[in-house]
C-alpha cells in the first residue's frame, strides 16, 4: 500500500521554495500512477509523454511491471535500509551487480571497474586514473612529475565538479567565476545533416584542421597530456555527431603520444544510441581505454582497459588512490541489476535502434514539411533537430509541454529527444504528432 506523503502535491513547490532554488518543471510527479513513457502530474492529473526521461537517465520508464514484482521490491528495500560503503565492505547484492554487468553491458575489452555517485565524478576519476598512469610513466623514464593535462573539445559537457569544470564549455553560466585549468581545447568537427557531399567535404576539412591542432598540442607540451576526452556524440553541447574517422585519428594520437583515450558515455551509454555503448558503432580497433558511465546505469563509474597495467602501481592496484566512502549506492546497484535483466529479456538495445530509426525518419519528414526545421540527426534514440534560433526553439519546447510532451533543450538552438529505451512505436508516433502540432503553431 502506497503511504501518502505528509506534504500534499499542491504544496510541494512552495515547501521546496522555502529553502531551494525551484526553477524546474511545474509538475509534481505521481510516482504511483505514472506508467511507461507517461509521466502524470499529481496536482492536475495531466499526463505528459516523457521524451526527457530525467535527462536521459531513466532506462525503462515508470513502474515497469518487472520493477514492481515482490522479489525486486524486497531487495530494493533491503539495500535501502542501511547505506553500505561498497568500496570497502562487500555484499551479495554488489557481487550480483558486478556479475550481471560483466555478463551483459560491460565491454570485455575494459575489464577494470570503478564505481562512484554521478557522471561528473565518473569523469573526475577517469582523469585521475589517467594522471596517475601518465605521471608514473614519466617518473619511471626520469622525466619528472608531469603529465597532468587533458586534451578536450569545444562544446563539451563533462560535468560541473572540480576537474570537469576545466573541460565543460557549453553554457558559460555553468563555468564562469570558478577556478579552472588551462588545458588544451580543440574545435569540434561535427557533422551538419544531411551528410551530403557538400557537408561531408566541410567536415573532412574541419577534421584535418583539428588533427593538425592536436598534433601541435602534443608537440608543444611533450609528455604533459595524460588523456584525450570526448563524448562520442556531444549531448548538452548540441547533439553534435562526429564521423568515425575522427575516432580512428584520436586512437592513433593517444597511442603515439602515450595518452589514455577516454570516452565520456555518461549520456550516450547503456543503449541510448542503439548499442550498449556508442563507441561500439565503430571498428573495435579504435575502442577507448576508458569509458565513463552514469545516468541510465544508475551507478556512476568507469570501465578501463588493460593498457592501465603498463604501470605496475596503477589505481586498480594501489589502494586509496581513487575511492569514496560509499563507492556508489547499493540501491542503485540492485536497481541496475534488474534494469540489465529487463534490457536483456526485452531486447531494449535493439528496441532503441528500431524506435530511434522511426523517430529519426519522422524528424526528417518534419524538416521537409517545415523548412525552418533543419539538421535532423540521430543514432538510436539519441535524436535532435535545430530551429532557427534559441527563442524559436524555446517556444517550440514550451508549446510541446503545453500539449503534454516533455522534450529538452540542447546547445544553442536544438531540441533533443530522449525517450526511454522501452518506448513503443505508438509513443514515437504520438510524440511526432505533438511535435508537428507545436511546429505548425510556430508558423502562424
Ligand atoms: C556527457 C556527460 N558527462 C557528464 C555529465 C555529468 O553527469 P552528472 O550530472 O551526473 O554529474 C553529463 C550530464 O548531463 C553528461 O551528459
Amino acid at each position: 500500500m502506497f503511504r501518502r506523503s505528509k506534504v500534499a502535491p499542491g504544496d510541494v513547490h512552495s515547501t521546496l521554495r522555502r529553502h531551494l532554488l525551484v526553477d524546474g518543471f511545474p509538475v509534481v510527479i505521481d510516482l504511483e500512477k505514472s506508467r511507461g513513457s507517461w509521466m502524470r502530474d499529481s496536482v492536475t492529473g495531466k499526463e505528459y509523454l516523457d521524451f526527457f526521461s530525467f535527462f536521459a537517465s531513466n532506462p525503462v520508464g515508470f513502474n515497469h511491471p518487472k520493477m514492481l514484482d515482490e522479489e525486486i521490491q524486497h531487495r530494493l528495500a533491503r539495500a535501502a535500509t542501511v547505506r553500505v560503503s561498497n568500496a570497502d565492505k562487500y555484499t551479495t547484492f554488489m557481487a550480483e551487480f558486478v556479475d550481471t554487468l560483466s555478463r551483459t553491458a560491460a565491454p570485455p575489452e575494459l575489464p577494470h571497474y570503478f564505481f562512484v555517485d554521478g557522471g561528473a565524478l565518473a569523469v573526475e576519476n577517469a582523469l585521475k586514473t589517467a594522471f596517475d598512469w601518465k605521471v608514473r610513466k614519466n617518473l619511471a623514464r626520469g622525466l619528472g612529475e608531469r603529465g597532468t593535462k587533458v586534451l578536450h573539445f569545444e562544446h563539451a559537457f563533462h560535468g560541473r565538479s572540480g576537474y570537469t569544470l576545466s573541460l565543460t564549455n557549453t553554457d558559460p553560466n555553468k563555468t564562469d567565476y570558478f577556478p579552472k585549468f588551462d588545458w588544451p581545447r580543440l574545435p569540434s568537427p561535427f557533422i551538419t545533416f544531411p551528410l551530403n557531399a557538400e557537408n561531408e567535404a566541410k567536415v573532412i576539412e574541419a577534421e584535418k584542421k583539428v588533427i593538425a591542432l592536436a598534433e601541435a598540442a602534443f608537440a608543444k607540451e611533450p609528455n604533459e597530456i595524460a588523456a584525450i576526452i570526448i563524448e562520442p556524440i556531444q549531448g548538452e553541447g548540441g547533439d553534435n555527431h562526429f564521423r568515425p574517422e575522427l575516432f580512428k585519428e584520436l586512437r592513433r594520437l593517444a597511442d603515439e603520444h602515450e595518452a589514455l583515450l577516454v570516452y565520456d558515455e555518461v549520456q550516450t551509454g547503456l543503449g541510448l544510441t542503439g548499442k550498449w555503448w556508442a563507441y561500439q558503432h565503430h571498428d573495435p580497433k579504435y575502442a577507448p581505454d576508458i569509458i565513463c558511465f552514469a545516468k541510465k546505469m544508475q551507478v556512476g563509474g568507469i570501465f578501463v582497459s588493460k593498457r592501465i597495467d603498463d604501470v605496475e602501481h596503477n589505481v586498480f592496484k594501489k589502494s586509496g588512490r581513487i575511492n569514496s566512502t560509499w563507492g556508489g549506492s547499493l540501491v542503485d546497484m540492485v536497481r541496475c541489476t534488474r534494469i540489465l535483466e529487463i534490457m536483456e529479456e526485452e531486447k531494449l538495445v535493439e528496441n532503441s535502434a528500431a524506435r530511434g530509426a522511426e523517430l529519426l525518419r519522422g524528424l526528417q519528414a518534419l524538416t521537409e514539411k517545415f523548412p525552418f526545421v533543419t539538421n535532423a540527426r540521430g543514432q538510436g534514440l539519441m535524436c535532435a533537430v535545430d530551429l532557427p534560433d534559441a527563442a524559436t526553439r524555446d517556444r517550440a519546447i514550451d508549446s510541446c509541454f503545453e500539449d503534454g510532451m516533455i522534450v529538452l533543450r540542447s546547445g544553442v538552438r536544438a531540441v533533443r529527444f530522449r525517450p526511454t529505451l522501452n518506448v513503443d512505436a505508438d509513443n514515437i508516433a504520438e510524440g511526432l504528432r505533438r511535435l508537428e502540432h507545436a511546429l505548425a503553431a510556430l508558423k502562424k
